[in-house]
């Protein structure tokens, strides 16, 4: 089986992957969250920081695109050929207003035949792999139906599923039963996304669609970052998860002094991560709490590798 760690825009960037990636252990694929281009130009430069190599020396990810003409397509490959990637995702998830409305990201799949567009101008060209992260539809699941058959009309790595649609963004059910209705009837390889926490809620998608062995994790790992040791049925004793979590938080702390300038951007990204990161303890509303009141690093530090050594 496959476990992929989901792009979390702010959150699994190269930062947290490299500190992942040396503290806690090593996913199948990472992915960059989404680098957005427009007018072939990139949208916020800074989003290409996380492509250096400088930047991904433990693993390196599958940069992710999110844009809707093939002129943006062909700056992100150039991009991305000069950094050496040979692979690339394509966002077609992204739920926010201010994409989906300028018809990127969940905004593409009402358009099918933008999306039709988009990937011929693409595939005509690209020398790189390509996969997709979709949503089931921007409005409504139905919005799939016309996609399967343009999905399956390109020489696709995989398909990567998270089956809800975008105006529910981040709230509400997945839709087990239409994902299991469309995944069998793409050729390409499909990867499961959505509301994994546990083993369990894995195995409860294998029981819908048994050919389904590659999953992306995002939320599930933030909270539990030995998930991806439980899948793997790797028995881990606690005294050494604590190590590995208390590794894994000076290595973060210590990237983000080189990218952020004061203890107030450091504490903004730390909260982002809490907030998350905290439901995976038995105090994490508390603990959460007390991160949001930190307003030093040193309290912050404090806060939190008291409640990491709590846990031995
Ligand atoms: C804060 C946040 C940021 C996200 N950023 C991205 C992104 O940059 N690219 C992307 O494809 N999906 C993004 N997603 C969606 C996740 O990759 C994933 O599809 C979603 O969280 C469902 O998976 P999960 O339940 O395992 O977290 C984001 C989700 C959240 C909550």
């Amino acid at each position: 089986m496959q476990i992929y760690i989901a792009p979390l825009q702010g959150l699994t960037d190269w930062i947290f992957r490299e500190s992942y990636s040396q503290h806690i252990g090593l996913f199948d694929k990472t992915f960059t969250p989404f680098i957005r281009v427009q007018g072939a130009d990139f949208y916020r430069p800074s989003q290409c920081n996380d492509l250096l190599p400088v930047h991904n020396v433990f693993q390196k990810p599958v940069p992710q695109f999110l844009g809707n003409t093939a002129e943006s397509f062909k700056r992100f490959e150039e991009l991305c050929l000069q950094h050496a990637f040979s692979e690339v995702n394509i966002n077609m998830g992204c739920p926010y207003p201010m994409v989906t409305g300028k018809r990127m990201g969940a905004g593409l799949l009402a358009q099918p035949t933008e999306v039709a567009k988009l990937l011929e101008g693409i595939f005509a060209e690209t020398k790189l792999k390509i996969s997709i992260k979709t949503r089931l539809g921007l409005d409504n699941s139905a919005d799939f139906e016309p996609l399967i058959s343009i999905f399956n009309a390109f020489p696709l790595e995989e398909l990567i599923i998270h089956p809800r649609i975008g105006k529910q963004q981040y709230k509400g059910e997945v839709d087990l039963s239409a994902f299991a209705e469309y995944a069998p009837q793409l050729i390409h390889p499909i990867c499961y996304n959505g509301d994994i926490l546990t083993v369990a809620d894995i195995e409860k998608v294998q029981a819908l669609v048994p050919q389904i062995d590659r999953f992306m994790i995002g939320r599930g790992i933030l909270q539990n970052f030995f998930l991806l040791a439980e899948i793997r049925k790797h028995e881990l004793p606690q005294t050494e998860k604590v190590k590995m979590l208390r590794n894994f938080h000076i290595s973060i702390i210590e990237y983000c002094k080189q990218k952020y300038s004061g203890d107030l951007h450091l504490l903004k990204r730390f909260e982002e991560l809490w907030e998350y990161h905290a439901k995976g303890f038995e105090n994490g509303h508390k603990i959460y709490k007390q991160v949001k009141k930190s307003k030093t690093l040193a309290q912050y530090e404090a806060v939190i590798f008291n409640a990491i050594n709590e846990l031995n």
